[in-house]
């Protein structure tokens, strides 16, 4: 065993217990070394503090790191959303918090997680392949029932005499010196090949993907799970030589009605005179809302016997109205709605857009129930029906809010019962043309 400080690992002490062990570690802290460390079978309670180990920083650095990915997370958002590709998406806000939540929380997991990871194995200086110490014979102890503490030769105090004088005077049952490790430090022949193959190996995926992107197949796809792909049944638009039609996709049977689907109510579900069903006409066709269109389906002028007219309706029709009638047609039925003025300060007229009409004017009035409850369920014209979205009693129930509204100008007509005011003294309301908007309405 050389004494000379490079070709020395370091100087290791073995230790029968806990205490003397300790008490060692105390007196080479207090030495001021630096590159030293203690091994024991197992985890010795109060060993760090002997030591003198500091709590380790990586949750600080785990903070930045979770800092830096939540901000990341949302510069992102915000650059995409709301900066470099504005799209307007059914109304809402280009940037707002909520909806960016989920990514910015993502990212401070995958951040701080991998900080912690890659930041654990760092701090450790790991992965370390080999230690000299594992070709020290007496250590094998440590696995067992022997203590040991090593100080290395690097650190900048190292003074083999000194430490071995230090280590021995700390009861010490064993001083011993560790040799640098000199065998071969290069990779056998073998592994280099290996790692040459593997490597090689590790382009097939990508050449067969490379491959998938410019040649064809006769063949269907390779499927590893084919979940339920393929199934013995007949897809929309496709043939079937099982029926004489030859087509795959069959109508009702004749004369028979789906469960649920029975329109014989034609008050309810057509707004039209119980006895004057014209079931051609009465799906949408402009001719047939002409007052001399022939043939014209008599529509109903007061409310199908099977609805009760009553505040719960009127209630009911408000909510709806409000709902699906408001944003365009304006919650006091003046066409004031929010889509109506936004598309004005943009004049979106240039591009066709058609004014939602007021609800208030002659010509709604005009109509009869059974008309406009024909103009919810089908629209007209530029209006699009709702008849998909509204179930026949609640389109009534919009019928009759939309009565009360003509019959109040738009006002709550309780609050004009409360005031005491005769509907017939008030102003007329505003239509479209009076608002003016400006053109800073119509920016984002
Ligand atoms: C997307 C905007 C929009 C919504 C929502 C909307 N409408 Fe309309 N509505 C229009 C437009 C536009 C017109 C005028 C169509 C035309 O003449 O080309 C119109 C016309 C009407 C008319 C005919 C008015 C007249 O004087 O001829 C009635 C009645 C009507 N809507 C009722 C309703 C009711 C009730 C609802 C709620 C179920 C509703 N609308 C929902 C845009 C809308």
């Amino acid at each position: 065993m050389s004494d000379s400080n490079e070709k020395l690992h370091g100087i290791v002490a073995y230790f029968t217990d806990i205490d003397g062990l300790m008490a060692a570690a105390r007196k080479v802290r207090d030495a001021g070394y630096k590159r030293w460390d203690s091994y024991t079978p197992f985890p010795v309670h109060g060993i760090d503090e002997a030591m003198g180990i500091k709590p380790t920083i990586l949750p600080w650095i785990v903070l930045v790191m979770g800092l830096t990915g939540l901000s990341l997370g949302i510069l992102l958002q915000w650059y995409t959303n709301a900066f470099d590709y504005v799209f307007l998406i059914s109304g809402k806000p280009d940037w707002s918090l909520p909806a960016n939540i989920p990514v910015a929380f993502e990212m401070v997991i995958a951040f701080s997680a991998f900080t912690t990871f890659l930041g654990m194995l760092a701090l450790n200086k790991l992965p370390h392949l080999s230690n000299p110490l594992h070709k020290l014979e007496s250590f094998r102890r440590i696995t067992d029932d022997r203590f040991a503490i090593v100080v290395e030769a690097a650190d900048k105090n190292f003074d083999a005499g000194r430490v071995r004088a230090l280590l021995g005077a700390a009861s010490a049952e064993q001083v011993e010196d560790c040799p640098v490790d000199t065998s071969r430090a290069a990779l056998p022949l073998w592994f280099h090949g290996l790692a040459a193959i593997a490597t090689c190996l590790t382009f097939i995926p990508l050449a067969v993907a490379f491959k998938g992107r410019f040649a064809t197949s006769e063949k269907p796809r390779y499927h590893v799970w084919p979940d339920m792909d393929w199934q013995r049944k007949r897809k929309t638009q496709t043939e079937w030589e099982m029926f004489p039609d030859g087509r795959a996709m069959r109508l009702p049977v004749e004369g028979t009605i789906a469960q649920g689907e029975l329109r014989d109510d034609f008050e309810l579900y057509f707004g039209v005179d119980q006895d004057s069903f014209v079931p051609d006409r009465v799906s949408y066709d402009a001719g047939a809302m002409g007052p001399s269109a022939e043939g014209r389906p008599a529509w109903l002028t007061g409310f199908p016997t099977a609805m009760v007219v009553d505040e719960a309706l009127l209630e009911r029709g408000q909510q709806r109205y409000d709902i699906y009638c408001s944003v365009c047609h304006g919650q006091q039925g003046n066409g004031l709605g929010s889509v109506a003025l936004r598309a004005k300060a943009l004049d979106a007229q240039k591009w066709g857009w058609v004014d939602p009409k007021s609800l208030l004017a002659d010509n709604a009035k005009s109509y009869s129930n059974g008309e406009i409850f024909h103009i919810v369920s089908q629209g007209v014209s530029t209006m699009k029906g709702y008849g998909a979205q509204i179930v026949p009693r609640d389109r009534w129930a919009i019928v009759a809010y939309v009565r009360a509204l003509q019959m109040t100008q738009g006002i709550n007509r309780r609050e004009l019962n409360r005031l005491g005011v005769d509907p017939a003294d008030l102003k007329p309301v505003p239509t479209i043309d009076d608002v003016r908007v400006s053109s800073a309405d119509a920016g984002r």
